[in-house]
């Protein structure tokens, strides 16, 4: 089938440089990706379009993009199951456009690290490994399968209203380590959490969940982590 894909294109080093669309059609064949379109667009027709991937196979995030009007992962996306003529491809909202679909990640990433994503724990280590049950495992295996493709803070209309915010993603994987029983570090990541741009920004509006290309249940950590801070600190 032919499809058309109307494309978001922007290119700040072109003069008067506005947003605009461009439309390419594209023969599909069955198991095609948005993904798929998008390389055929690019090495055949038009070597100027900029977007990002590298996995293919969901695992990376990088593809992440508004597809008729819904976040999600291009690679991920098939396009017969979607019965549509046309597909409009834009970038994620809410940050900047670097080029075309290609948004600039600084921002997300740096709200990521105030959480501090990784395991902190100044005790001496034991012989071997620490150890964990495999019913503590279950309680963080969800936000672990993240990857970080900002679809959920793309859509969270309180980081529409507020860029200071650290959004879903962040708060998820601070769930993620602040329910991990190895892990020592509430109180280093209680400064990020605890402020009127960390968890008290949200207001379990669910955009999140229903953008997150993985189904993870990031409101339903959010809202624990909340109870621990609370619980924990007042
Ligand atoms: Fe935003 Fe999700 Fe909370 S959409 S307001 S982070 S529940
Ligand atoms: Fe890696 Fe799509 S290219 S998630």
């Amino acid at each position: 089938m032919q499809v058309t894909f109307k494309i978001s294109r922007f290119d700040p080093q072109q003069e008067e440089a506005k947003q605009h669309y461009k439309s390419y059609t594209v023969q599909t064949s069955p198991g095609m990706t948005v993904l798929d379109a998008l390389n055929e667009i690019k090495w055949h027709q038009d070597g100027t379009l900029s977007y990002r991937k590298s996995c293919r196979s969901g695992i990376c995030g990088s593809c992440a993009m508004k597809i008729n009007g819904i976040n999600g992962l291009a690679c991920e996306t098939q396009i017969e199951p979607m019965k549509k003529k046309t597909i409009v491809l834009d970038p994620l909202p809410s940050f900047e456009v670097i080029k075309d679909l290609a948004v600039n990640m600084d921002p997300f990433f740096e709200h990521l690290a105030a959480v501090k994503p990784y395991l902190i724990n100044e005790e001496p280590p034991p012989d071997r490994e620490r150890l964990q049950s495999p019913e503590e495992f279950k309680r963080i295996s969800d936000p672990i399968a993240c990857i970080l493709c900002m679809s959920c803070t793309s859509s969270c209309p309180s980081f529409w209203t507020d860029p200071e915010y650290i959004g879903p993603a962040a708060l998820y994987k601070a769930y993620r380590y602040e329910f991990d029983t190895r892990d020592k570090g509430s109180e280093e990541r209680l400064e990020a959490l605890d402020n009127r741009h960390g968890l008290w920004r949200c207001h379990t509006i669910f955009n999140c969940m229903d953008a997150c290309p993985k189904n993870l249940k990031i409101t339903h950590g959010i809202s624990l982590l909340k109870r621990k801070v609370i619980a924990e600190k007042y």
